[in-house]
């Protein structure tokens, strides 16, 4: 059960952040000023009420596990947890919130672009590590033929 929770709300997780990147990169080069203030709306609410949960709860069912297995691929994992949260919590939640405050009024100025920026570059490098978490995931479960691996040291 613990498992399925934990792949669900990490693939979640991860889905959300491509969805954040996808919608925001899409409609920078596409959209007006109009689209762009909608989208940002849309990654505050419901976006961030979905990735945030998610991220906890993938972090909270991760670490469970790890105080009875252990093992170099569930230390990968352990190493990356903090630097995507941080990530998260420090970087992509006030960029979303400051981009949407800004979107909403209008304000489209150096400012926003840079706050932009940051956010697409912060967002693919949690991508990157939320991705090696879910390979090094399915190597320890075994999951799509790979050999189970040992995950007791
Ligand atoms: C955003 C972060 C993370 C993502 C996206 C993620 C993703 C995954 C995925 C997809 C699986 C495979 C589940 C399955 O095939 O049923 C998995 C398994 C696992 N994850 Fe994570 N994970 C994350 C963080 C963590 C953390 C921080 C830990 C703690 C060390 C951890 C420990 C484990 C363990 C021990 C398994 C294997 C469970 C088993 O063998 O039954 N994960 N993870």
């Amino acid at each position: 059960m613990k498992t399925k929770i934990h792949l669900l709300a990490g693939l979640i997780a991860t889905l959300t952040i491509a969805t954040f990147l996808i919608s925001t990169l899409l409609v920078e080069l596409f959209g007006d000023h109009a689209t762009i203030a909608q989208i940002k709306s849309l990654i505050v609410m419901p976006g961030l009420f979905i990735l945030v949960p998610a991220l906890a709860i993938t972090g909270a069912t991760g670490f469970s596990w790890s105080q009875s297995r252990t093992g170099r691929l569930v230390e990968n994992k352990k190493r990356r947890m903090p630097l995507i949260a941080a990530n998260g919590i420090l970087i992509l939640l006030p960029a979303a919130i400051m981009l949407n405050l800004w979107a909403a009024a209008g304000v489209f100025d150096t400012y926003f672009y840079v706050v932009q920026t940051i956010e697409l570059i912060a967002g693919p490098i949690n991508l990157i590590l939320m991705g090696l978490n879910i390979r090094d995931g399915w190597k320890l479960t075994g999951r799509f033929g790979t050999k189970r691996q040992e995950i007791t040291s």
